[in-house]
């Protein structure tokens, strides 16, 4: 089953032909980073547009790069949510109309699921299905949490951010460090030589709490502080561009973000027994962070398993993926689905 996917959540415009929920023949991402990079974070008015302007131009260099005509779609796949609405909702339509158009059955899909699911977006990796129980950590500029997969369709949020996500907390940090946009890679690549034990911003709380009412966010992550951290040092020891001290100060920062990501991991490891885990997102492009998961899965004898770095970041084959497995919401409920910005995994 040849499935195209369509993926418009926030500012990648993004369309896919994968085969068998497996087999990716095409996957193309227009990235709408320069549009937003003056405005220092994704402006939802300007998104919402450029999905409009670009999205049948990225459909069908999906559609030629896999080799394929509209005859050759079984079925059309599309992000509903979460997301920004507005841009939810240019994917969504267009999906609907092709779906109608092409005759074809529309399958709607969570975008915290395809995700999830991007691991196995390789044809030497295994299937979702034996994957599973599996934990995964999720990370990117809009989402952070931590997700028991028990099989396909089967997720529990174990663990998710009280304020920031990791993504936001680079890009906020990246700011206040005059790094630009996006700032994940951008504290990458200054950390690089620098000394993470420079400073040592806080890593949130990582104590389970004693009283049971905090026993549920016991496996939450927290990122407000490290980002004020950041800012009060940077009022009592101002950084200008070119400082020798930037280097060590950027790592210190992403050791901070990735510290508490990884302690929150083994938690979930510890408390759920599983011996599988993935990390995915546009943050698991990090090396500091698949370096440290990669110590943990060591330490604690688990299975660690990353997306290719071109499914990590947001990206359509994940949703073609997703829906050619068998998953997601098809059927006569399909056409009737809204967007919906604050959709919750599981
Ligand atoms: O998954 P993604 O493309 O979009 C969302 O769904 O949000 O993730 C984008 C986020 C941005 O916050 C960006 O700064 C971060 O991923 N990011 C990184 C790296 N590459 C992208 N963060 C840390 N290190 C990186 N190498
Ligand atoms: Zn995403």
């Amino acid at each position: 089953m040849n499935v195209l996917g369509i993926e418009t959540s926030c500012d990648e415009t993004a369309a896919a032909v994968v085969t068998a929920g497996r087999t990716v023949r095409s996957s193309v991402v227009f990235s709408q980073i320069p549009l937003h990079q003056p405005h220092g974070g994704v402006v939802p008015e300007i998104a919402a547009r450029s999905h409009l302007e670009n999205l049948p131009r990225v459909i069908e260099t999906a559609l030629a790069q896999a080799g394929l005509n509209w005859t050759g779609i079984d079925a059309v796949a599309v992000t509903h949510g979460p997301g920004l609405a507005s841009s939810l909702l240019v994917g969504l339509s267009t999906a609907k109309a092709l779906a109608m158009r092409l005759r074809v059955p529309l399958i709607g899909i969570d975008h915290l699921e395809a995700h999830v699911y991007s691991p196995v977006l390789s044809p030497t990796a295994p299937d979702f299905q034996s994957l599973c129980p599996m934990i995964a950590l999720l990370v990117s500029g809009g989402h952070t949490c931590l997700v028991r997969a028990e099989g396909p369709g089967r997720y529990r949020r174990l663990g998710w951010t009280l304020d920031d996500a990791a993504g936001e907390a680079f890009d906020k940090g990246a700011n206040l460090l005059g790094l630009g946009y996006p700032g994940g890679p951008a504290i990458e690549r200054v950390s690089k030589g620098g000394n993470p034990g420079f400073i040592r911003f806080p890593r949130g709380q990582t104590h389970k709490p004693a009283n049971a009412s905090a026993q549920s966010t016991a496996l939450c992550f927290s990122f407000s502080g490290v980002k004020t951290a950041l800012m009060y040092y940077l009022k009592a020891h101002p950084c200008p561009p070119g400082s020798p001290d930037l280097a060590s100060i950027a790592a210190s920062y992403q050791e901070a973000i990735v510290d508490a990501l990884v302690e929150r991991l083994r938690l979930a490891m510890q408390q759920e027994g599983a011996r599988r885990v993935a990390a995915v997102g546009g943050v698991s492009l990090n090396s500091r962070l698949r370096e440290k998961l990669k110590q943990l899965a060591e330490s604690m004898g688990l299975e660690l398993f990353l997306p290719l770095p071109e499914y990590c970041a947001d990206n359509a084959a994940m949703v073609a993926g997703l829906a050619g497995s068998g998953q997601g919401i098809s059927g006569p409920d399909a056409m009737s689905l809204d967007a919906e910005p604050n959709l919750e995994i599981g």
